[in-house]
């Protein structure tokens, strides 16, 4: 399979927008509008790498806007938009990718669809560039008024992204090092490629006034989010010890949880709630406990990676649930403890978190004291539908 690199070009001032925060970094339905496209890339099984060109004056927002994603370290742009896909082709390089899509971050709408159509478009092309065929008719102005009527037979607005064999686009760029053209398609064209139309949707439109960005929160609020609600369970037996940990809160006992990790079955439990919430396995299967890593490991770091596989697509943890069921140790004195501590890991509200406990009256092997037995259950928003990359599926 071809190996494809993502190149996100996010070095721009935003003249036109006039903000003080560039467009990328302004919020879009809860996210910066450059994360929306990056999210859509590394989600996408086709593209091995994403890496973006950024303003090194933007530093701490590129850190906010990129967290949990996993990207290729990124590359300061230049004063020009082709400048910073130059020096973006340069750091890709490295990795010696087949194909690369060049992607406006002012573009925060895009479709898997999209991205698929123009890779497979470089099967029997030397690029291709996402594209609309004109609806509105076209007039030329002189000094205010209408000149004369342009027909719009045969002419599209080109969009992002812009897809070529990677070797070809960054010759032509190094060639071409200096020149000032405002998409690759163009000065692929310049260099004598053949560049291929593929139809997208009008809703891949660039943000260049605040208005647009007015009109595409309105359409990506129309869409709504999926709920999702996933639940977890888990049990740990007792063995010798002093002490239990229990959603992340070490409490004195006189026996210890048994486990090939820190045995906090709570935090288990949750974190199976969290994967299930969006179809994402379950526990087992991403730290498994064959695995000696994760021998006494910290329980935080499944609950975490957790919640970083969940927000890298988007989503969103609503509330969290957790009910401790045992006889002893007594829950209630460490109850607000505990919540603060999973609020801590999953950057919640305390509001958001909730711990119970409840006994089996003496009842089961709870009732014995031979074990602790926790389950959780996690509410999680995640985009519409229409915009995300492949349908939710337990990972293989
Ligand atoms: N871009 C870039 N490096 C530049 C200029 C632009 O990486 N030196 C990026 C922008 O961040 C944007 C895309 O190229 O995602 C398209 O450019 P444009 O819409 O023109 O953005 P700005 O240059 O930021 O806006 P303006 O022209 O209004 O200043
Ligand atoms: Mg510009």
């Amino acid at each position: 399979m071809a190996k494809v690199a993502a190149l996100v070009l996010a070095a721009g001032r935003g003249t036109r927008f006039g903000a003080e925060v560039p467009k990328q970094y302004r919020t879009l339905a809860g996210r910066p509008v450059l994360r929306h496209s990056l999210e859509r890339f590394c989600s996408h099984p086709a593209i091995s790498q994403v890496c973006v060109a950024y303003h090194p004056d933007d530093e701490a927002r590129y850190q906010a806007a990129v967290a949990g994603l996993e990207l290729t370290p990124p590359v300061v742009g230049g004063s020009t938009r082709q400048d910073s896909a130059h020096r973006g082709l340069e750091q890709l390089a490295e990795a010696a990718p087949d194909y690369v899509l060049i992607h406006d971050a002012a573009r925060p709408y895009l479709r898997a669809a999209d991205i698929d159509n123009l890779i497979e478009a470089l099967q029997g092309n030397e690029a291709a560039l996402l594209a609309l065929p004109l609806a509105d008719t076209l007039k030329r102005e002189e000094a205010g008024r209408v000149a004369d009527t342009v027909p719009r037979a045969g002419l599209w607005r080109a969009m992002t992204p812009q897809a070529f064999h990677f070797d070809a686009i960054r010759r032509i760029h190094q060639d071409h090092a200096g020149q000032e053209h405002t998409d690759d398609a163009s000065l692929a064209e310049a260099a004598g490629l053949s560049v291929a139309l593929v139809e997208g949707s009008a809703k891949t439109m660039k943000i260049t006034r605040e208005e647009d960005l007015e009109m595409m929160e309105a359409l990506l609020s129309q869409a709504p989010r999926r709920i999702r609600v996933g639940s977890g369970y888990d049990v740990h037996r007792f063995s010798e010890g002093d002490s239990v940990r229990l959603c992340g809160v070490d409490i004195a006992h006189n026996a210890t949880l048994a486990g090939h990790s820190d045995a906090d079955v709570g935090l288990h439990a949750l974190t199976d709630a969290l994967l299930g919430a969006f179809a994402r396995g379950d526990i087992g299967q991403h730290f498994p406990p064959s695995d000696p890593q994760w021998r006494a490991a910290d329980s935080a770091i499944f609950l975490q990676e957790a919640a970083r596989l969940l927000r890298a697509e988007g989503g969103q943890i609503d509330n969290v649930d957790v009910t401790l069921i045992c006889e002893r140790p007594k829950i209630s004195p460490h109850r607000e403890a505990m919540r603060a501590r999973i609020a801590e890991l999953l950057a919640l509200d305390i509001d958001d978190v909730s711990v119970k406990a409840t006994t089996t009256e003496g009842l089961g092997f709870t009732g014995r004291q031979e074990g602790i037995a926790a389950q959780a259950t996690a509410t999680v928003s995640l985009p519409p539908r229409s915009q995300q990359s492949q349908a939710p599926g337990a990972e293989g």
